[in-house]
């Protein structure tokens, strides 16, 4: 199973995946391509500091479907099977989405349905959420919105601030990514409506 990485920023649920991938927890499984819109992301330093074909695909000054097309060919050319946004902030037309159907996963930062779009670990701050977490889902048209691979919760405590919630919802993100690809690898799931479920006895 080869993945192709998308991300805009540091890159720390991309190097979630690639140790899990390094110390053996996701047999059979490799990044064939790291990519991202924006030159200087940090992610794509570490990327290339570990050995990894990475590649700035900048969206600069160019139609959104024209930046699309180059990431788009640019995944095919690594034969990428399973596409995962890690941190990837730009939202993504229904044509890319289509190029890969039920093959692209999104980490978001909150319990999903709550709290979509930006800035998701303040906004369950401000609201005074008591529990907030992390969400894997399948990316479907619909933003933060696709059928749940899983969740992992936080407790917020009096004495957070917004950023240590951020931050210890960071650490559960970096057990989730890896945890939802094992499991959306195995094949051993199916999906009922909204629901993804784990099946009894995956052949
Ligand atoms: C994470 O909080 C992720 O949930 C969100 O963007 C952030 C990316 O962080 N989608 P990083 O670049 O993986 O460190």
């Amino acid at each position: 199973m080869k993945l192709g990485i998308l991300l805009s920023g540091r890159g720390s649920n991309f190097v979630a995946i690639a140790d899990a991938i390094a110390d053996g927890s996701l047999p059979g499984c490799s990044i064939a391509v790291v990519l991202s819109n924006l030159t200087d992301a940090g992610g794509l330093a570490i990327a290339r500091e570990r050995g990894m074909k990475a590649m700035a695909i900048s969206g600069k000054g160019i139609p959104r479907e024209e930046h699309e097309a180059k990431m788009i060919a640019a995944l095919m050319e690594h034969e990428v099977d399973l596409v995962c946004l890690a941190g990837y902030m730009r939202i993504l037309t229904p044509v890319f989405i289509r190029a890969f159907p039920n093959r692209i996963l999104n980490i978001h930062p909150s319990l999903l349905p709550s709290f979509p779009g930006t800035h998701a670990q303040q906004q369950a701050f401000e609201y005074g959420a008591k529990i907030a977490g992390c969400t894997v889902h399948f990316v479907d048209e619909e933003v933060d919105h696709g059928v749940i691979v899983l969740q992992r919760s936080v407790t917020v405590e009096d004495t957070d601030t917004a950023e240590t919630l951020a931050e210890r919802i960071l650490h559960e993100e970096h057990a989730a990514y890896p945890e939802a690809l094992r499991r959306v690898l195995s094949g051993g799931y199916t999906v009922a409506g909204r629901r993804y479920v784990t099946r009894a006895n995956p052949s």
